[in-house]
């Protein structure tokens, strides 16, 4: 089993299940040409997390970490009349590239991509009286997991949906004595995720045209 099969599976399943979109492959190439690093979901990930949304019934959602807009055109495309995404991008090449993207994709008017550190924005929104987010998407530096976690808990109301990305890293999630900051930024994101009283949460590993990962996806429940 390597990434040539997989790629032809997550193939064989686009081709039946996740129509060729012209915004979406636009984004794609408009990502590539201005050399943003390939790390935008798969279609069919970026299809379960539009799925999701839909399944929610989400409103208002929050990505953290834009990079080129791939998954926030998903995202943005489960929303209802008068729905509304906010996503974070740190760097601001990025962030023009997402928007030209989210624009070129009709979305525009649903969508604000916010330039800067996620952790400076998000007490911005909060203050400007972001609340009751139906579901975040964590995608950004992963070493700041546990501190998006504290946010999308702050921000979201009971029922809503935590996804985050890349939680298996060709397994080196499983490794305690991992010395890289994105493996232990996910493993205590994962740990944070645990022990939370208002957390209920499931891990799946996933393999594809984008290799060997997982998403973890926690619900906010009441108490
Ligand atoms: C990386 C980040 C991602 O969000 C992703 O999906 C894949 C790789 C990275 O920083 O290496
Ligand atoms: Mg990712």
């Amino acid at each position: 089993m390597d990434t040539r099969r997989w790629t032809e599976v997550d193939g064989y399943f686009n081709g039946l299940l996740v129509a060729a979109d012209p915004a979406l492959e636009a984004a794609l190439a408009a990502s590539a040409a201005a050399g943003l690093p390939p790390h935008q979901v798969a279609p069919n990930q970026g299809k379960l997390l539009h799925l999701l949304a839909r399944v929610r019934g989400a409103r208002t959602v929050l990505e953290i970490g834009a990079l080129g807009g791939y998954s926030t055109i998903w995202l943005a495309r489960a929303l209802p009349e008068g729905g509304r995404l906010i996503s974070l991008e740190a760097d601001a090449r990025w962030a023009g590239t997402a928007r030209a993207n989210i624009e070129r994709a009709g979305l525009a008017d649903r969508v604000e991509i916010r330039t800067g550190p996620a952790l400076e924005s998000l007490p911005r929104l909060e203050a400007e009286g972001l609340t009751g987010v139906d579901l975040v998407f964590i995608d950004a530096d992963k070493p700041n997991n546990p501190a998006y976690l504290e946010w999308a808990l702050r921000l979201t109301r009971p029922g809503a949906l935590i996804i985050a990305d890349n939680v298996v890293r060709d397994g080196a999630v499983a490794d305690p004595g991992s010395a890289d900051p994105r493996v232990r930024g996910v493993r205590r994101f994962t740990e944070l995720v645990a022990a939370h009283p208002r957390l209920t949460a499931t891990a799946l590993q996933t393999v594809g045209e984008k290799g060997y990962d997982g998403f973890l996806l926690a619900l906010v429940t009441d108490e």
